[in-house]
């Protein structure tokens, strides 16, 4: 992921003005770090069928990080999780002030789509690339998702309920950057599978995200933790030890479809997803 770094560094947003710090706010959560999870699903689809491709990939990656950092700018801010945390560094409305934090997060929302706009591919590629991201990233995917997080905070819902929500909150975003792999790839065969796949190890990505909210520190997370008492959350649902064994076992299912991929897939998704799948244990 060093490639990727070195891409973020050289592509960062910056608007020149006399603002005081609107040019340093807009890259400032993108270059705290993270695990660039979502990069690197895409990336890795790319490098498994096509390495010549990766160059030209890094824009995508680049897209979906900024379309996430913007997701954790909101979900930070008072009307939502009121975090003052965020990769280990002070969030945005706590650093600046909250006018900042919402502008630099619609500002990254749409430059990622600049980003992609002006990807080196083809007509086609680049506009199912645009439609793929707005899809899952906009009303009726992580926006959607958030809608029911945060209305819903203090209402207990259903275990159905829940898992509707985590997919669109958090799911579709993982699943699109396989599926944007796929289609840079030139793999349409996989579009699909590679899709499925990735809305199940999304909503396991939110359960251990869930546990992981009890049992780590704000060092540890980079973000406050203990904070999810009122949300919907699976622990606040199962129990500690009932989301551990409901991510225990999408773990095993999601480890069993790993192998059933294609060779070179599995080899590329197998050495960077399994300290993911099992990340709760
Ligand atoms: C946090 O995402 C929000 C969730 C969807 C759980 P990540 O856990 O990928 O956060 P970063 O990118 O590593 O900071
Ligand atoms: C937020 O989920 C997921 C997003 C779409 C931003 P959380 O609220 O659980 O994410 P964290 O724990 O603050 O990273
Ligand atoms: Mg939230
Ligand atoms: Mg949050
Ligand atoms: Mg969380």
């Amino acid at each position: 992921m060093e490639a990727f770094e070195r891409f973020l560094l050289d592509n960062l947003p910056h608007a020149e003005s006399f603002h005081p710090h609107y040019d340093t706010a807009l890259s400032q959560m993108l270059t705290a770090g993270g695990k660039r999870f979502r990069p690197a699903l895409l990336l890795g689809v790319v490098r498994a069928f096509n390495p010549l491709l990766l160059d030209a990939a890094q824009h995508a990656a680049l897209a979906v990080e900024m379309l996430h950092t913007y997701s954790l700018i909101h979900d930070d801010l008072p009307a939502m999780d009121d975090a003052d945390l965020r990769r280990g560094f002070a969030t945005l409305h706590t650093c600046y002030d909250e006018v900042t934090a919402i502008l630099v997060g619609d500002a990254l929302n749409t430059h990622a789509f600049e980003v992609l706009s002006e990807a080196p591919f083809s007509d086609h590629v680049r506009v199912r690339l645009i439609r793929i991201l707005a899809k899952n990233g906009g009303s009726d995917g992580m926006v959607l998702g958030q809608a029911i997080d945060c209305t819903f905070e203090h209402t207990k819902l259903s275990l159905e309920e829940v898992k509707f929500l985590h997919t669109n909150k958090t799911a579709k975003l993982i699943a699109a950057s396989l599926q944007m792999g796929a289609v840079i790839a030139g793999q349409k065969q996989l579009e699909n599978s590679l899709y499925e796949f990735g809305i199940d190890l999304g909503l396991l990505f939110q359960i251990q995200d869930d546990i992981l909210d009890v049992t780590q520190t704000d060092e540890e997370a980079g973000k406050p933790t203990n904070n999810d008492a009122a949300k919907n959350s699976f622990v606040t649902l199962l129990g500690i030890a009932g989301a551990m064994r409901e991510a225990d076992k999408l773990a095993a299912n999601l480890t069993t479809r790993l192998e059933n991929f294609d060779e070179r897939l599995h080899a590329e998704l197998s050495s960077m997803l399994l300290s993911y799948i099992y990340r709760h244990k």
